[in-house]
């Protein structure tokens, strides 16, 4: 766990260090990559992506209506016929020369992350975009031992994928779709979200320069309606979503009835319990990373929080004291731990959400920082008087409002974690092992983290139960939603 320095005041006098824009280049217009080039919107469309630390314009990007998710998936089906059947060894070259050209132009895509949708440098810097370079690394390495992944099996590739990301994890999230998809021979239309489509382009730049062959990666962009067009299209075979329960859910009935293959990953409300026996001050890094990562922009964040009675009173102080030592700020300084909320929209969720928080009784605190009046910004919360029944308990905020409960004992801690409608992560604090082992049987979680929280790996697993999806992104299991046998 990274100790943050803790000397450090929330406050807007602290004398920034911002990391430099000189060098990165951002165009002004994007056009939609397609067979393997930048193409202009049939309908000559564009929108506009901004900064959400100032309400700033960073560029106009295309928007993408039938005729041209027609044209993507066309492109995607007529590359699958050669990208299907060439030496798996040489579909591996490909992946890893995406993934060495991510390494190298890291500090590019880390630093256009953090402008476009607000997340702090640091986090970019030495997590989303090593991430997305290990995914692709990762992936390469099977594409050639398919065999050794299901033996006797004889996977075949699907067609075509069509992939719809979220705006939390930009980058990290086009890799998760992408890299798997690729190693297994298929071909691929990709849209990202349309308040944080430029690192996505960026990758199209990239792609196109590592020579894949034309037509096996499209990424175009636009809003919802975009990534209906792609559910919705005929010759898809596989969608691969990451983003709200309810577009998840429009989705599924969407492809019912068709030949589609799906894989949703959505929301959550993961618990993070701590045990009185646990290392109490490691605990309380755990608890701040789980929900303050990312602004709290994170499917498996650690947004119910449970403490067991005994010890609650210390670590709630403890939180407190550690939360006043948070940095609200501008995303491009390296010491800043929470950025601007991604859009206009979710912030006013997030506001909704601290009201109703209040309205029905929640206690809050909140730091006492400063915050800018231009842009989104939210400061770190958390609530306390909470039960079970509280909106805020049961409701997915995605930000940095953090529900406490406590708990007596483990069979109460049980049944209220797993007493809500998803199952896509929890963190486990204790220095015994064997409560450890008996949680991770009984907590009904996708991903079950011990004594840390937040850690990924392209080698693990990753997806829920019940309202947070099905199917797995990560390790062996990632590859098998885009495979068939014959
Ligand atoms: P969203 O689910 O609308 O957006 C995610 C992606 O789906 C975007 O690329 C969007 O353009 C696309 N999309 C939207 N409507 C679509 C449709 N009908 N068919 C196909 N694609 C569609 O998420 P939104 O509205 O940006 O965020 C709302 C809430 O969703 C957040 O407050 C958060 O609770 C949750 N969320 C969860 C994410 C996760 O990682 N599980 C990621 C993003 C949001
Ligand atoms: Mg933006």
């Amino acid at each position: 766990m990274v100790q943050k320095n803790k000397t450090f005041k929330a406050s807007w006098s602290y004398d920034p260090a911002p990391e430099s824009t000189d060098h990165i280049q951002i165009k002004k217009k994007y056009d939609l990559y397609i067979d393997g080039k930048f193409v202009k919107p049939e309908n000559g469309k564009y929108f506009e992506t901004i900064n959400p630390t100032n309400d700033e314009v960073i560029a106009e990007v295309a928007l993408a209506e039938k005729e041209d998710v027609d044209k993507a998936v066309r492109a995607a089906r007529n590359a699958f016929k050669s990208w299907s059947k060439i030496e798996p060894k040489e579909r591996g070259k490909y992946i890893y020369r995406i993934a060495r050209l991510i390494q190298e132009r890291s500090r590019e895509f880390a630093v256009i992350e953090s402008l476009d949708g607000g997340k702090p440098i640091r986090e970019s810097r030495d997590i989303d975009i090593p991430l997305a370079a290990n995914h692709f690394f990762y992936y390469a390495g099977w594409a050639d031992k398919l065999e050794y992944a299901f033996p006797n099996r004889n996977p075949k590739p699907l067609g075509v994928a069509g992939q719809i990301i979220p705006w939390n994890f930009p980058l990290l999230m086009a890799a998760w779709k992408l890299a798997p998809a690729l190693a297994t021979g298929n071909t691929v239309v990709l849209k990202p979200a349309e308040t944080t489509p430029l690192t996505a382009l960026k990758l199209a730049e990239i792609i196109r320069d590592s020579g894949l062959p034309k037509g096996v990666v499209n990424i175009i962009t636009g809003a919802g309606k975009t990534g209906a067009e792609i559910v919705n299209h005929p010759d898809i075979d596989k969608i691969s979503f990451t983003g709200s329960t309810a577009v998840g859910k429009y989705i599924q009935k969407a492809v019912a009835g068709t030949h589609k293959k799906i894989t949703l990953e959505l929301g959550g409300k993961s618990a993070n319990i701590i045990f009185e026996d646990a290392a109490i001050d490691q605990a309380v890094e755990g608890i701040i990373d789980a929900i303050f990562f990312n602004q709290g922009h994170v499917c498996c964040a650690g947004s119910r929080l449970f403490i067991q009675e005994s010890v609650a009173d210390t670590v709630i102080q403890k939180l407190k004291d550690r939360m006043a030592t948070l940095i609200v700020g501008d995303p491009l300084d390296k010491n800043t731990d929470i950025g601007a909320i991604n859009s206009k929209r979710q912030l006013k969720t997030i506001e909704n959400y601290i009201k109703i928080g209040l309205d029905e009784g929640g206690e809050i605190y909140q730091t006492d920082c400063k915050l800018p009046k231009k842009g989104n910004w939210c400061a770190p919360t958390l609530f306390l008087n909470l039960s079970q029944s509280h909106t805020i308990v049961q409701e997915e905020i995605f930000g940095p409002v953090l529900a406490i409960q406590t708990f007596r004992t483990i069979q109460e801690v049980i049944e209220k974690a797993n007493n809500t409608p998803y199952g896509l992560a929890a963190g486990v604090w204790t220095q015994k092992g064997a409560k450890l082992f008996h949680l991770s049987q009984k907590l009904k979680a996708g991903v079950i983290w011990g004594n840390t929280f937040n850690k990924f790996d392209a080698t693990s697993p990753f997806g829920g139960y019940k309202e947070s999806g099905f199917g797995r992104e990560g390790g062996l299991h990632g590859l098998k939603p885009y495979v068939k046998f014959e």
